[in-house]
């Protein structure tokens, strides 16, 4: 069965307010392209074409608009849902069900951006038989994130923005699901801030020994902070103009 690709690009991106009063953060400009422009070149570039937008708030046409049919990524067809109120990352991904269930699934938010791709992992994952694979990058501002746990070349678990990481291995926002990820976010709790929270997906596969992990090459950044979104904006422009382009 094919692997499938979810965008998040919900949430109100109260951090980056007043960008985001009348725009949805994800269609923000990052250098020359709308911010969701990257997540979904980085899935087209791993192979996966069959791709869902869970998006909301005030500007979900917007994205209709925007992106239509996916023909600048070479798509013929894109899929949209509409994720009401803030629950949460992994509520977000639940609303994938009808489009994901009995498929593997490539989870991207919509506001993570790479440099390299990847493909690596992707293929990788085909191979596994089941569960999950993360990937992870070394940061020097952990507690931003959520924070891989290891021993021995093995991951413990992951804490969701500690203030004392115990690493400093951020769990990026790309995520290989097996098909079961649907049954997993369907026995979630919500969490002190009141969502259902991704790090507690991965929680579940890693306390069922089947999570694995690789170590994503050249830079990633989020978006959804003004120093981020900053960020961002540059190291995209520095690699372009470094390519000549
Ligand atoms: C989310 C996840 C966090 C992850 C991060 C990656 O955080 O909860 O585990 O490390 O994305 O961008 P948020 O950006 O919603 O604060």
């Amino acid at each position: 069965m094919s692997m499938k690709g979810v965008v998040l690009a919900g949430g109100t991106g109260s951090r980056l307010f007043p960008l985001t009063k009348i725009t949805n953060k994800h269609l923000l400009p990052v250098y020359d392209k709308p911010m969701i422009y990257y997540p979904i070149q980085t899935l087209v570039d791993a192979g996966i074409e069959d791709i869902l937008i869970v998006t909301g708030g005030r500007n979900a046409g917007d994205f209709l608009r925007l992106l239509a049919n996916g023909k600048e990524f070479g798509l013929t067809h894109l899929d949209y849902t509409y994720q009401e109120g803030e629950g949460g990352i992994a509520e977000a991904l639940g609303l994938a069900h009808h489009f994901g269930a009995g498929h593997r699934l490539c989870v991207i938010l919509g506001d993570n951006i790479i440099q390299g791709s990847i493909r690596e992992a992707v293929e990788a994952f085909r191979k596994q038989p089941a569960g999950a694979k993360i990937l992870l990058k070394e940061v020097e501002d952990a507690e931003r994130f959520g924070v891989a746990e290891m021993a021995d070349g093995k991951i413990l678990g992951i804490e969701e923005k500690p203030k004392n990481p115990k690493s400093n291995l951020a769990v990026t926002g790309i995520y290989l699901y097996d098909e079961t990820v649907f049954d997993k976010v369907q026995q979630l709790k919500r969490s002190d801030r009141g969502e259902l929270e991704i790090t507690d997906v991965n929680n579940a596969y890693i306390a069922e020994g089947s999570m694995t992990f690789a170590q994503l090459d050249g830079w990633w950044t989020d978006a959804g902070t003004f120093e981020s979104l900053l960020r961002a904006n540059n190291l995209v422009a520095d690699t372009q103009k470094s390519k000549g382009e």
